[in-house]
């Protein structure tokens, strides 16, 4: 049966629990938190209190409060306690370094349980937060005490403070947007409320404030900002929620030259926060540039390896079964890498449905490859001298085969030479030139063809201007108009993406019309914002941060969910809140919603 509970009655904490240190030595204190740890040696009981600043030890001796030391007998870890004393600076043999209050304890003279607790499951001391990620989530009130995880939210917050420090200094606005909306296209699936007063209406939540953020403009508000959940219905990964936060951002009469620099001035200040400090203006490289070097739009640019197209003869192409193009990899030093290794490798591209792959290794012998019998040992080392190998180097090849098998595109290409660069970096252990690589992608494609539908899809989305010297082909060549879009990469993780807008409605229609979109279907879905481009709408542009991004990536986390205080599993799952859930029949009925159950 459990014992009576103590009552705050009108006690204030003197101090948080990380906050004691000798010059405290003898003073009088009143500490509340949860118990860590208990250990019993008999007379003496020694508990571990804990809240959101750190540990405290606190004795609990039977000779001196017997009534103290039966009340520690009676917790357990994770009670509700408080516990009034003296702090004592330990002996120089009881000194424990690890802990910052580690050089003193409080001798009880009073200790209150306010509350008791179950047994948890899994331990809340972070060294044994090995538990899996769905009990953790289950019990996420409890997760969160971990100290990890509290130091992850206090970043967040001073994160978005910073935010909206930086911003308002310099002359933006937050402003909120509404939740309940139309869709708005952002590539994902939408999240649709039903509605109960328009039976077979339903409201959609934004995938982002895009249009509205627009409209701002127009309304005249300048500079807006806002820190703003997101939802979208798409797959999801480690840096993907179904619904997430952005710092929305736009500017009237701005370049994207001015806002690139406000943003870069808004990640020093972020990076501030851990201690960093970021060199700016961040390196710029064309979408295309990206995909050639990199493979990818999201470039880890800290990796001093790269990609280059190499020419080969018509004839030499033959002799490889190689169809254009030849893309090449030198890994500095990398000649001495296994076999075994070098066939994971082609493995991997392989099941990326690129089934040419090869390699020259240059070690103390020459050149040693797989191509040396067709082509021949001049052929291999003009390749070497090409991407400048020098002896000890690896030199990875990939490229499309001549005839047979599926024919790879060139995006399969470039996405096998940006998995293999990341697996090439891991594997050699390259060491990142800077910790914190910043760049800018700009210059993507306006369109997208999807084979699937056969038609043209925005890149960004179909608010973002073409450029100017490509308006003329819009219509006649869609494939090679380029965009104002620019994403802002770090490490290899895309952190953001904006665009300077289509601010005329003949260009806005004529970019609806490639899309594929008659005058009725977009006059019915984004009519209203049709109509507020003919009133005196500014030329403007922004871009969103990916706020659970940044943040996971200044805490030091892999995954945007160690950021979030509540976040879903990879099924979309709130496995605490049991959420999504059936609802009542008479609920749908009143919606004028029903279920086929058999789906
Ligand atoms: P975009 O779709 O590129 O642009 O989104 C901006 C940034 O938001 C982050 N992000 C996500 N983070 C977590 N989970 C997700 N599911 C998720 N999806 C996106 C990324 C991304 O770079 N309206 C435009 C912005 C603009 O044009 O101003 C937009 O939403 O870090």
């Amino acid at each position: 049966m459990s014992s009576p509970l103590d009552q705050l009655c009108g006690r204030e904490r003197t101090h948080y629990c990380g906050d004691l240190r000798p010059s405290e030595d003898g003073k009088k204190v009143f500490l509340a938190g949860w118990v860590d740890r208990r250990r019993d040696l008999g007379n003496l009981i020694f508990l571990d209190l804990r809240d959101h600043t750190g540990l405290t030890q606190i004795v609990c001796n039977k000779e001196e409060s017997p009534e103290v030391h039966a009340a520690a007998e009676r917790v357990r870890p994770e009670f509700v306690v408080g516990v009034e004393g003296n702090v004592l600076r330990r002996s120089a043999d009881t000194v424990n370094p690890q802990l910052p209050t580690g050089e003193i304890e409080v001798r009880a003279a009073k200790l209150l349980v306010f509350n008791e607790a179950k047994t948890p499951p899994f331990s809340i001391n972070e060294e044994d937060a090995k538990t899996g990620e769905e009990t953790r989530l289950r019990y996420r009130f409890l997760d969160l005490r971990r100290p990890a995880l509290q130091r992850n939210l206090r970043l967040r917050h001073r994160a978005a403070l910073t935010v909206r420090e930086w911003l308002s200094r310099n002359d933006f606005i937050e402003v909120e947007t509404p939740f309940l909306t139309r869709s708005t296209p952002e590539g994902a699936r939408d999240f649709l409320v039903p509605s109960r007063l328009a039976p077979g209406s339903f409201y959609a939540l934004p995938q982002s404030p895009q249009l509205f953020k627009q409209l701002l403009m127009i309304g005249g508000c300048d500079r807006y900002f806002q820190i703003v959940r997101c939802f979208r219905d798409e797959d999801l990964r480690a840096d993907r929620q179904p619904e997430f936060t952005q710092v929305d951002v736009e500017t009237a009469f701005s370049s994207p030259e001015v806002l690139f620099d406000l943003m870069e001035g808004l990640m020093v200040a972020l990076w501030e926060l851990i201690g960093e400090k970021i060199a700016h203006p961040f390196p710029r490289l064309t979408y295309s540039e990206a995909l050639e070097k990199y493979g990818s739009d999201k470039p880890h640019l800290g990796w001093p390896i790269e990609w280059r197209k190499l020419k080969v003869s018509e004839s030499d192409r033959e002799r490889i079964s190689l169809q254009a193009p030849l893309k090449a990899l030198r890994v500095p030093q990398g000649a001495k890498v296994s076999r075994s290794q070098l066939d994971r490798w082609q493995k991997l591209v392989h099941a990326k449905s690129i089934p040419w792959f090869s390699y020259l290794k240059w070690g103390e012998g020459g050149i040693d490859s797989p191509l040396k019998k067709a082509a021949g040992e001049e052929f291999c080392r003009k390749l070497a001298e090409d991407v400048e190998a020098k002896q000890g180097d690896l030199v990875l090849l990939l490229g499309r085969k001549k005839d047979g098998g599926a024919r790879p595109t060139e995006r399969d290409l470039d996405a096998a030479s940006a998995d293999l660069r990341i697996e090439v970096a891991e594997k050699m252990g390259l060491k990142s030139t800077s910790r914190w690589n910043f760049a800018w992608i700009t210059q993507f494609p306006m369109f997208e063809y999807d084979e699937k539908e056969r038609r043209f899809t925005a890149m960004h989305h179909p608010f973002t201007s073409p450029r100017e010297e490509d308006l003329a082909r819009l219509e006649a060549d869609p494939s090679g108009v380029k965009a104002e879009a620019y994403d802002l990469v770090l490490n290899g993780n895309e952190i953001g993406g904006g665009s300077t807008r289509i601010h005329r409605r003949d260009v806005q229609q004529r970019v609806f019309q490639v899309l594929g979109f008659t005058a009725e279907q977009a006059r019915a879905r984004f009519g209203f914002f049709l109509d507020a481009l003919e009133y005196g709408t500014p030329p403007h542009g922004g871009i969103a941060l990916g706020f659970d991004r940044i943040v996971m990536l200044m805490a030091g986390e892999s995954s945007i969910r160690d950021v979030i205080p509540f976040p879903k599993t990879a099924s979309g799952v709130d496995l605490m809140c049991q959420a999504p859930a059936g609802v009542d029949a008479a609920q749908l009925d009143e919606l004028g919603i029903s279920v086929n159950e058999e789906e």
